[in-house]
C-alpha cells in the first residue's frame, strides 16, 4: 500500500486535492481509519482529554505519547502518521530534538508542535535534523490558561496579522504543515493561498488545504460536543470515517453550521 508523505502533501496542496485528517491513539482505530482511506493520521495530544479524561491537555508526558504513537505506528499501513509533542516537551531546541526523535523513533512521520515564530529556531533545527515538522496556530490548547479558555482565535485585525505572520515564519523555518484550529474563514483561506506548507483546519470553514476533527468526537465516543464538529455518529464506524472522508474530500465538509466564524 502507498503511503502519504510529505512530498503527497504538497501535491494534494498544488493539486487542489483536499487532505482528510483525523485522530487515532491506538492500534484499532488507526486499523480503521487505515480501512477507509484517511490520508494523515495525528495521535493528538486531545487524548489527555478523549482517553484520559483530563480537562486540558496539559497533564499529557513524552511518555503517554510515544506509548501511543507506538500503539498506532504498529497498524498503520497507509496513512502520515503525526504525533503531538505534549506540554513543556519543547521549551528549549536542545529539549525539541531530543524529545521529537523518539517520537520519529516510536514510528512517527512527523511531530507536531504549537506556536509562530517563537518556534522558528526549533522548527529550523528538527527540519535540518531530518524532522518534519508540523506547525499548530490559532487556537493552541496547550496555552489555554493564558488564553483564558477556548475561544475563536484572530477575529481582530492585529490578531489576525500575528497569525498571519507566524504561518509565515513556520513555513520559513520548513514546517511542511500547519494546523489552523479555530480561526475566521476568510483568515484561514488567506493563511492557505499565500503559505507553501499545506494547511489542515479545525473549526476554521473550507478555504484550508485539508480538514481534521478528533475522531472519538465525530464518533460520538466522547463526551465532547463543539459547534464545529459534525457528527457521524448515526453510521457505523467503518462507513462513518468512509463518509467524512468523502465530505472532505469533495468540499462538502464544513458545511455553513460548522464555521465558527467567517
Ligand atoms: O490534539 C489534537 O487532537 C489536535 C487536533 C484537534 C488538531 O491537536
Amino acid at each position: 500500500m502507498v503511503k502519504t508523505t510529505v512530498t503527497t502533501l504538497a501535491k494534494c496542496k498544488t493539486q487542489k486535492t483536499k487532505i482528510a485528517a483525523l485522530t487515532a491513539y491506538d492500534a484499532a482505530m488507526t486499523k480503521l481509519l487505515n480501512n477507509a482511506g484517511i490520508d494523515l493520521i495525528l495521535v493528538g495530544d486531545s487524548l489527555g482529554m478523549v482517553i484520559q479524561g483530563h480537562e486540558t491537555t496539559i497533564p499529557v508526558t513524552m511518555d503517554d505519547m510515544l506509548y501511543h504513537t507506538r500503539c498506532a505506528a504498529k497498524a498503520n499501513t497507509s496513512a502520515l502518521l503525526v504525533a503531538d509533542m505534549p506540554f513543556g516537551s519543547y521549551l528549549s531546541t536542545e529539549q525539541a530534538l531530543y524529545n521529537a526523535t523518539k517520537l520519529m523513533q516510536a514510528g512517527a512521520a512527523m511531530v507536531k508542535l504549537e506556536g509562530g515564530s517563537d518556534l522558528a529556531d526549533i522548527i529550523a533545527k528538527l527540519t535540518k535534523a531530518g524532522i518534519p515538522v508540523c506547525a499548530h496556530l490559532g487556537l493552541m490548547p496547550q496555552s489555554v490558561n493564558q488564553l483564558g479558555g477556548y475561544y475563536v482565535q484572530g477575529k481582530n485585525k492585529e490578531q489576525a496579522q500575528k497569525i498571519l505572520d507566524d504561518a509565515k515564519s513556520v513555513t520559513k523555518a520548513g514546517a511542511k504543515l500547519v494546523v489552523l484550529e479555530c480561526i475566521p474563514e476568510s483568515l484561514a483561506t488567506t493563511i492557505t493561498t499565500t503559505i507553501k506548507a499545506a494547511t489542515i483546519g479545525i473549526g476554521s470553514g473550507k478555504g484550508t488545504d485539508g480538514q481534521i476533527l478528533v475522531t472519538h468526537d465525530m464518533l460520538g465516543l466522547s463526551s465532547n460536543t463543539y459547534k464545529f464538529c459534525k457528527s457521524y455518529a448515526s453510521l457505523e464506524p467503518l462507513n462513518a470515517i468512509t463518509n467524512y472522508i468523502h465530505d472532505v474530500k469533495e468540499g462538502v465538509f464544513p458545511e455553513k453550521e460548522y464555521v465558527l466564524a467567517l
